[in-house]
């Protein structure tokens, strides 16, 4: 019985090193340890043998069944895992996208259309002595609204549907005008900025009409400026962007940072005036909200008003893309669709 045994737990291992499968680790599991197996035929062997041959043979069988089982579970975690590994790498999905940009010719990437006229605006003012400020995207209430004069009820909140946290202390920054507050807290007058970024409102899309869009703020405070002083920025501003004079109109805007207030607009570059739906058939694409800052928003800016002013502007980035470019629907900016977005590279 004894040389049995020994003889069974050589085949064993023999069997279990060529073993390359779960299917082999079945068998092997149920010609060994099963109940039809060498082991168990052995145990049912012992009924005529000695008392002292029955306890001996019995737990030396009883310990093979153990280690045995023990060795085949290892065996089956070490295949397992060989086939996942395997598996994982025949599988692999290549989120770079490097495949396709090759195969279609793409092989340098290139400035964004947003980007590349963001840094062009970045560049035009900072020739003027502007500096250029960053902020957060998650904004509080006091930033984003207090301390530019729309308190909790005021119904200009409801101008800019926003997306709150569930604190409803926090939200996704609606406007850049929230880098106003920041700029005035860390600045001392004189001072001049712009602040270009993200924003986010909870509204339905079209032609013109993004979830996410982008604006650039702007802020100039100093001694006596005027409406003047901002028509001239403005202007210069968009006759370099444009690299010629374009028609715009200037009327009445209301923004409660602001007094007076003024939207600006642009003569629509699509349909040259004539109606369109990225200006909604009326030829003109409201572009540049702006105005003479308010002097409650100095206030809580730390900065008083009876000694400084100054104006304030909101540029619609992605319209003055769309201008720029002639793009006639805002949701390609952001579809990713290779095909658009190769149209701006420069290199
Ligand atoms: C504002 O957001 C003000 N903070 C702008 C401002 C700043 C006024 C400083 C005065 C002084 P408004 O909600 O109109 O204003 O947005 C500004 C510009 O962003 C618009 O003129 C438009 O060009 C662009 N815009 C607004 N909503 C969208 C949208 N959903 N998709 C794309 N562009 C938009």
């Amino acid at each position: 019985m004894k040389e049995k045994l020994n003889q069974i737990e050589q085949d064993f291992s023999n069997a279990l090193a060529s073993s390359k499968n779960i299917g082999d680790l079945n068998a092997l599991k149920s010609d060994f340890v099963g109940k039809k197996g060498a082991l168990a035929t052995i145990l049912k062997g012992l009924k005529e043998a000695s008392i002292e041959e029955r306890k001996e043979i019995g737990a030396a069988a009883n310990r093979l069944k153990e280690q045995f089982t023990v060795q085949i579970e290892q065996q089956a975690r070490q295949i397992e895992l060989a086939e996942m590994n395997s598996r994982l790498e025949r599988e692999k999905i290549d989120l770079s996208l490097r495949d396709s940009v090759q195969e279609k010719g793409l092989r340098n990437g290139s400035y964004h259309p947003v980007s590349i006229v963001q840094r062009e605006i970045e560049d035009i003012f900072t020739s003027m002595g502007f500096e250029v400020l960053d902020g957060p995207h998650i904004e509080d209430e006091f930033h984003n609204f207090e301390a530019l004069n729309i308190p909790d009820t005021h119904p200009a909140r409801d101008m800019q549907d926003t997306f709150w946290f569930k604190d409803m202390a926090h939200l996704l920054r609606t406007h850049t005008s929230a880098i106003q507050v920041r700029g005035m807290n860390t600045h001392t007058p004189p001072f001049k900025f712009v602040a270009p970024g993200k924003v986010f409102r909870c509204e339905a899309t079209d032609a013109s009409h993004e979830m996410v869009f982008h604006q650039l703020e702007g802020m100039m405070i100093d001694k006596d400026i005027s409406v003047a002083n901002l028509i001239y920025f403005m202007k210069t501003l968009l006759s370099q962007i444009f690299g010629k004079e374009v028609e715009v109109r200037l009327r009445p805007g209301f923004f409660p940072f602001v007094e007076p207030g003024f939207e600006l607009d642009i003569n629509c570059l699509i349909c040259g005036g004539k109606g369109c739906s990225v200006c909604k058939q009326q030829g003109w694409v409201e572009l540049l909200p702006c105005g003479m800052v308010h002097p409650n928003v100095l206030t809580a800016g730390g900065i008083d008003p009876s000694e400084f002013n100054g104006f304030a502007f909101g540029l619609g980035l992605d319209r003055l893309v769309m201008m720029r470019y002639g793009i006639d629907d805002i949701r390609h900016l952001h579809s990713g669709d290779l095909r658009f977005i190769k149209q701006f590279a420069t290199y």
